[in-house]
């Protein structure tokens, strides 16, 4: 008897920022309604599963990721029962549903902080978070030299109701959002029954907030360098051992559920390092954060995806591929730049991307990501073919980044805008009331879904050819043989029927007079020129 393999093994998998995404109550942000109102769209568009950011409660310091409460909804996004619904209204649509968890920190209006606080230095509901003496003759130093990833310091010392100065805690990204302490068996046994509260709601996973950051190195040592914004950093704070442990735990609490539930990690950490994360008693997919931040260069992508199959392959695990999501300056806009790196974002003064060539190598990006076997994400408004706001006014910046960073860092904003639905509606149709929480560039109105549906040359059309071809051709679940004979500047494979050709760079190619063109990215004209990608059929 053959056995259908995990769905997650092969998942297209589309990331939905619940406040950008649709708005139905009217108030500029979107919510849980608006994302169930559109689920016709994504069936449409042929995603397999949907990701959610976080809608739980919170005081939204760093946009929903500082939780309050890790099982109601905010009311910026409806009712907690909205969130049941939801999870009905995707399953009956045939589409999976992941939640986001965020471990490694809550908000500081969490209840358990709000009880730290009240309670004393040592006691039970200060042991739940980072909570350390100062160092210095009055405690007055902070206990280690380490600094948030928004900027500034990593920790902040309260002061007792008295005024009198107090003991400092742990925050690796905002002051509202502490540490919490994963040495505590208290904080475990309350994450493992989160996961059970969602999972008996009939979720098919959570992808996991800093999977790399939740435990840290015995002692809390000095660090020597400034803790970067999401990037594969190493040091006492990140990747330590001790996370496994928990993996190992949470997977055997999914495995106790029917219908393959998954963890996804979001773990930043050195691509040796992320297989760990993914071995067969742990999480069972990680974001490949080295595919997304790849430039636009032909060796450099067939390396990455070399090493990534083959790290993954190694210990069982389906590869992912992602190119955007809601931390990072979208495709579309980082590869129309000099810099093809990655970038968290851009503002009116830096360099501005060419708009017109980072369609065309976006495009030609998700072409070759959709022909790669393993798990893909797509992030809401890729398929549209959106840039990164990267004009935005500094007025509307709601990044703590921003703040923290003394305005060196612009954050994240540009990559969150709401999606254009209507050419011409007010908000662009986000919104009955056209109202959106940050503005829409103009550039949005031509990109506006009710333009692209049905327009077989749009951006739109070609997400929904590719993956309906993918899905047909079972490229999910295929495997990767290279192509030679392209030469440089080229990224060319066979993935089971289907050949693919990427001239990232290189020289015109002249296809064969009977290739047998499935897909392209520009003119169907029989000549790839550079910044486009080709599917043919194998005969
Ligand atoms: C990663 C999330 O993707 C990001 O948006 C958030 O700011 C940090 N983790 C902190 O939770």
């Amino acid at each position: 008897m053959t056995q259908t393999p995990e769905w997650w093994r092969t998942a297209v998998i589309y990331q939905i920022y619940p406040r950008s995404f649709r708005d139905l109550s009217g108030d500029g942000y979107g919510d849980l309604p608006g994302v169930i109102d559109r689920l016709d769209y994504l069936r449409d568009l042929g995603v397999d599963a949907v990701w959610l950011s976080p809608f739980y409660r919170s005081p939204m310091a760093d946009a929903g990721y500082d939780v309050a409460d890790y099982r109601a909804v905010d009311p910026m996004f409806g009712e907690t029962a909205d969130a049941h619904r939801l999870i009905e209204e995707a399953h009956a649509r045939g589409l999976k549903v992941i939640f986001d968890l965020v471990p490694n920190h809550t908000s500081d209006e969490h209840a358990w902080f709000q009880a730290a606080l009240a309670a004393k230095p040592g006691s039970p509901e200060r042991d739940r978070y980072m909570f350390r003496d100062g160092k210095g003759a009055d405690g007055e130093l902070p206990p280690n030299n380490w600094t948030s990833v928004f900027g500034g310091p990593a920790w902040t010392r309260l002061t007792g109701a008295d005024g009198t100065p107090e003991q400092w805690y742990l925050h690796l990204f905002d002051v509202k959002q502490p540490d919490l302490n994963w040495d505590s068996p208290v904080v475990r046994s309350e994450f493992e029954d989160i996961l059970r509260h969602w999972l008996d709601a009939g979720v098919d996973g959570f992808r996991i907030d800093v999977a790399h950051g939740l435990v840290k190195a015995e002692g809390l040592p000095d660090v020597d360098h400034d803790t970067l914004m999401l990037s594969s950093d190493s040091g006492p704070q990140w990747d330590q051992d001790g996370v496994h442990e928990i993996y190992r735990s949470w997977h055997r609490v999914l495995a106790d559920y029917d219908g393959d539930r998954a963890l996804v990690a979001e773990a930043w950490v050195h691509s040796d390092r992320l297989p760990l994360y993914v071995r067969r008693d742990e999480m069972h997919q990680a974001f490949n954060f080295d595919f997304l931040t790849c430039p636009w260069d032909a060796d450099a992508y067939r390396d990455v995806i070399t090493s990534s199959l083959e790290a993954n392959d190694a210990v069982g695990a389906p590869t992912t591929w992602v190119l955007s999501n809601h931390d990072v300056l979208r495709h579309r806009s980082r590869l129309g730049r000099e810099d093809t790196g990655n970038r968290f974002g851009i503002g009116p003064d830096d360099e501005q991307p060419d708009h017109e060539l980072g369609l065309a190598r976006a495009t030609a990006a998700t072409l070759m990501m959709l022909a790669l076997p393993g798990s893909a994400y797509v992030y809401q408004g890729e398929e549209l073919g959106l840039p990164d706001h990267t004009t935005l006014p500094h007025e509307y910046r709601q990044d703590p980044t921003w703040e923290r960073s003394d305005h060196e860092q612009v954050g994240r904003d540009g990559c969150r805008v709401p999606l254009p639905w209507t050419a011409d509606a007010p908000g662009l149709g986000f919104s009955p009331t056209g109202e959106t929480w940050l503005p829409q560039p103009e550039s949005y109105r031509d990109l506006a879904a009710d333009q692209q549906v049905d327009d077989p040359d749009s951006v739109w059309s070609l997400y929904h050819a590719a993956l309906a071809e993918r899905r047909a051709r079972g490229l999910g679940a295929g495997s990767l043989e290279w192509i030679e004979g392209y030469g440089d500047g080229v990224v060319a494979f066979r993935n089971g029927d289907v050949v693919c050709i990427a001239n990232i760079s290189g020289p015109e190619i002249h296809l064969p007079d009977d290739a047998s063109v499935l897909l392209c990215t520009g003119p169907r004209d029989g000549v790839l020129t550079a910044n486009r990608t080709v599917w043919l059929a194998q005969q």
